[in-house]
Protein backbone atom coordinates (compact mmCIF):
# COMPACT_ATOMS: atom_id res chain seq x y z
CA UNK A 1 0.00 0.00 0.00
CA UNK A 2 1.23 3.38 -1.26
CA UNK A 3 0.92 5.56 2.44
CA UNK A 4 1.70 9.32 2.83
CA UNK A 5 4.30 10.04 6.12
CA UNK A 6 4.30 13.93 7.39
CA UNK A 7 7.39 14.48 9.38
CA UNK A 8 10.05 17.25 8.61
CA UNK A 9 12.46 14.76 10.11
CA UNK A 10 14.82 13.07 7.89
CA UNK A 11 16.39 10.13 10.68
CA UNK A 12 12.47 9.02 11.20
CA UNK A 13 11.53 9.34 7.75
CA UNK A 14 14.51 6.95 6.68
CA UNK A 15 13.53 4.39 9.26
CA UNK A 16 10.06 4.41 8.17
CA UNK A 17 10.44 3.87 4.85
CA UNK A 18 12.58 0.82 5.75
CA UNK A 19 10.57 -0.44 8.08
CA UNK A 20 7.62 -0.46 5.73
CA UNK A 21 9.40 -1.51 2.48
CA UNK A 22 9.23 -4.94 4.87
CA UNK A 23 5.82 -5.03 5.30
CA UNK A 24 5.33 -4.43 1.92
CA UNK A 25 4.51 -0.30 2.15
CA UNK A 26 5.64 2.14 -0.28
CA UNK A 27 6.08 4.94 2.65
CA UNK A 28 5.66 8.85 0.81
CA UNK A 29 7.59 11.69 2.35
CA UNK A 30 5.40 14.77 2.70
CA UNK A 31 8.00 17.13 4.33
CA UNK A 32 5.70 19.60 5.99
CA UNK A 33 7.37 21.31 9.31
CA UNK A 34 4.03 21.53 11.45
CA UNK A 35 3.55 23.18 15.04
CA UNK A 36 4.19 20.79 17.96
CA UNK A 37 1.28 21.41 20.27
CA UNK A 38 1.77 20.63 23.48
CA UNK A 39 0.24 18.10 25.57
CA UNK A 40 0.04 16.34 28.94
CA UNK A 41 0.62 12.98 26.80
CA UNK A 42 2.75 11.91 23.50
CA UNK A 43 -0.82 10.34 22.18
CA UNK A 44 -2.06 13.43 22.62
CA UNK A 45 0.27 15.52 20.95
CA UNK A 46 0.15 13.07 18.34
CA UNK A 47 -3.70 12.82 18.32
CA UNK A 48 -4.13 16.73 17.80
CA UNK A 49 -1.48 17.49 15.33
CA UNK A 50 -3.32 14.89 12.60
CA UNK A 51 -6.34 16.74 13.61
CA UNK A 52 -5.12 19.63 12.69
CA UNK A 53 -3.17 18.83 9.69
CA UNK A 54 -6.08 16.76 8.72
CA UNK A 55 -7.98 20.21 7.52
CA UNK A 56 -5.31 21.07 5.57
CA UNK A 57 -4.21 17.83 3.83
CA UNK A 58 -7.31 16.27 3.44
CA UNK A 59 -6.02 12.94 2.57
CA UNK A 60 -5.04 9.54 4.06
CA UNK A 61 -1.76 10.29 6.15
CA UNK A 62 0.22 8.96 9.30
CA UNK A 63 2.58 11.04 11.07
CA UNK A 64 4.41 9.76 14.40
CA UNK A 65 5.12 11.68 18.01
CA UNK A 66 7.73 10.19 20.06
CA UNK A 67 9.61 10.66 23.46
CA UNK A 68 12.33 9.43 25.93
CA UNK A 69 10.95 8.63 29.66
CA UNK A 70 13.65 8.46 32.00
CA UNK A 71 11.97 6.45 35.10
CA UNK A 72 14.29 8.20 37.67
CA UNK A 73 13.28 11.54 36.84
CA UNK A 74 9.31 10.76 36.62
CA UNK A 75 9.34 10.16 33.11
CA UNK A 76 11.01 13.20 32.17
CA UNK A 77 11.34 14.66 29.33
CA UNK A 78 8.22 12.42 27.84
CA UNK A 79 6.30 15.05 25.98
CA UNK A 80 9.05 17.16 26.06
CA UNK A 81 11.55 15.83 24.44
CA UNK A 82 11.62 17.78 21.57
CA UNK A 83 12.33 20.76 23.62
CA UNK A 84 14.57 19.19 25.84
CA UNK A 85 17.16 17.81 23.04
CA UNK A 86 16.87 20.87 21.57
CA UNK A 87 17.93 22.64 24.97
CA UNK A 88 20.23 20.58 27.18
CA UNK A 89 20.73 17.49 24.64
CA UNK A 90 22.25 14.49 25.13
CA UNK A 91 24.71 15.54 27.37
CA UNK A 92 22.81 17.66 29.40
CA UNK A 93 20.64 14.00 29.85
CA UNK A 94 23.80 12.79 30.90
CA UNK A 95 24.60 15.52 33.21
CA UNK A 96 20.87 15.30 35.14
CA UNK A 97 21.64 11.11 35.50
CA UNK A 98 24.97 12.04 37.00
CA UNK A 99 25.21 9.59 40.15
CA UNK A 100 21.69 8.18 39.42
CA UNK A 101 21.70 4.12 40.28
CA UNK A 102 18.54 3.50 38.35
CA UNK A 103 19.67 4.07 34.83
CA UNK A 104 15.89 2.30 33.17
CA UNK A 105 14.54 4.40 30.55
CA UNK A 106 12.20 4.06 27.48
CA UNK A 107 11.26 4.92 24.18
CA UNK A 108 7.55 5.99 23.02
CA UNK A 109 6.13 5.85 19.67
CA UNK A 110 2.59 6.79 19.00
CA UNK A 111 1.63 6.99 15.27
CA UNK A 112 -1.47 9.12 14.21
CA UNK A 113 -3.21 7.96 11.01
CA UNK A 114 -6.22 9.88 9.34
CA UNK A 115 -7.85 7.51 7.30
CA UNK A 116 -9.76 10.62 5.43
CA UNK A 117 -12.11 10.72 7.61
CA UNK A 118 -11.09 9.94 11.78
CA UNK A 119 -7.59 10.00 13.07
CA UNK A 120 -6.73 6.79 15.05
CA UNK A 121 -3.44 6.12 17.52
CA UNK A 122 -1.06 3.06 17.47
CA UNK A 123 1.74 2.58 20.09
CA UNK A 124 5.10 1.21 20.34
CA UNK A 125 7.19 1.19 23.38
CA UNK A 126 11.06 -0.36 23.86
CA UNK A 127 12.80 -0.57 27.74
CA UNK A 128 16.23 0.51 27.91
CA UNK A 129 19.03 2.21 29.70
CA UNK A 130 20.44 5.57 29.61
CA UNK A 131 24.12 5.03 29.00
CA UNK A 132 26.69 7.50 30.96
CA UNK A 133 28.76 8.37 27.68
CA UNK A 134 27.42 9.56 24.02
CA UNK A 135 28.64 6.20 21.92
CA UNK A 136 27.56 5.30 18.20
CA UNK A 137 27.62 7.20 14.79
CA UNK A 138 24.30 6.00 13.43
CA UNK A 139 20.97 7.52 13.95
CA UNK A 140 19.62 10.65 15.29
CA UNK A 141 18.52 12.38 18.60
CA UNK A 142 18.83 10.53 21.62
CA UNK A 143 20.24 7.03 19.97
CA UNK A 144 23.98 8.03 21.49
CA UNK A 145 22.69 8.01 24.71
CA UNK A 146 19.59 4.94 24.73
CA UNK A 147 21.53 1.76 25.42
CA UNK A 148 19.95 -1.44 24.10
CA UNK A 149 21.10 -4.74 25.72
CA UNK A 150 24.69 -3.29 25.91
CA UNK A 151 24.88 -1.02 22.68
CA UNK A 152 23.10 2.54 21.96
CA UNK A 153 20.90 2.76 19.16
CA UNK A 154 23.96 5.10 17.61
CA UNK A 155 25.62 1.35 17.70
CA UNK A 156 23.33 -0.72 16.42
CA UNK A 157 22.68 0.84 12.87
CA UNK A 158 19.88 -0.52 11.18
CA UNK A 159 19.49 -3.32 13.89
CA UNK A 160 17.60 -0.24 15.46
CA UNK A 161 14.72 -0.96 13.29
CA UNK A 162 14.25 -4.47 14.41
CA UNK A 163 13.15 -3.56 17.96
CA UNK A 164 12.90 0.17 18.04
CA UNK A 165 9.53 2.00 19.43
CA UNK A 166 9.14 2.56 16.40
CA UNK A 167 9.00 -0.56 14.97
CA UNK A 168 6.71 -1.45 17.30
CA UNK A 169 4.27 1.57 16.46
CA UNK A 170 4.22 0.63 12.99
CA UNK A 171 3.36 -3.23 13.24
CA UNK A 172 0.69 -2.42 14.77
CA UNK A 173 -0.33 -0.07 12.37
CA UNK A 174 0.55 -1.41 9.20
CA UNK A 175 -1.49 -4.99 11.03
CA UNK A 176 -4.61 -2.56 11.52
CA UNK A 177 -4.31 -1.69 7.68
CA UNK A 178 -4.26 -5.01 6.33
P1 LIG B 1 9.53 14.08 17.92
O1 LIG B 1 8.68 12.88 17.75
O2 LIG B 1 10.14 14.47 16.61
O3 LIG B 1 8.83 15.19 18.61
O4 LIG B 1 10.73 13.62 18.83
C1 LIG B 1 10.96 14.10 20.11
C2 LIG B 1 12.43 14.07 20.40
O5 LIG B 1 12.86 12.74 20.56
C3 LIG B 1 13.30 14.67 19.30
O6 LIG B 1 14.34 15.40 19.90
C4 LIG B 1 13.86 13.47 18.57
O7 LIG B 1 15.15 13.72 18.07
C5 LIG B 1 13.89 12.43 19.67
N1 LIG B 1 13.63 11.11 19.09
C6 LIG B 1 12.51 10.68 18.49
N2 LIG B 1 12.66 9.44 18.04
C7 LIG B 1 13.92 9.06 18.36
C8 LIG B 1 14.67 7.88 18.12
O8 LIG B 1 14.24 6.90 17.50
N3 LIG B 1 15.92 7.89 18.60
C9 LIG B 1 16.45 8.95 19.28
N4 LIG B 1 15.80 10.06 19.51
C10 LIG B 1 14.55 10.14 19.04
Amino acid sequence: MRLLFITSNEGKFREVKEIGKGYGHEIEWLRIEYEELQGNTIEEIAKKSADLLSKEVKKPFFLEDSGLVIHALNGFPGPYSSYVFKTIGNKGIIKLMDGVENRRAKFIAVIAYFDGKDVKTFKGEVEGEIATEMRGEHGFGYDPIFLYNGRTFAEMGDEKNLVSHRRRALEVFFSSIG
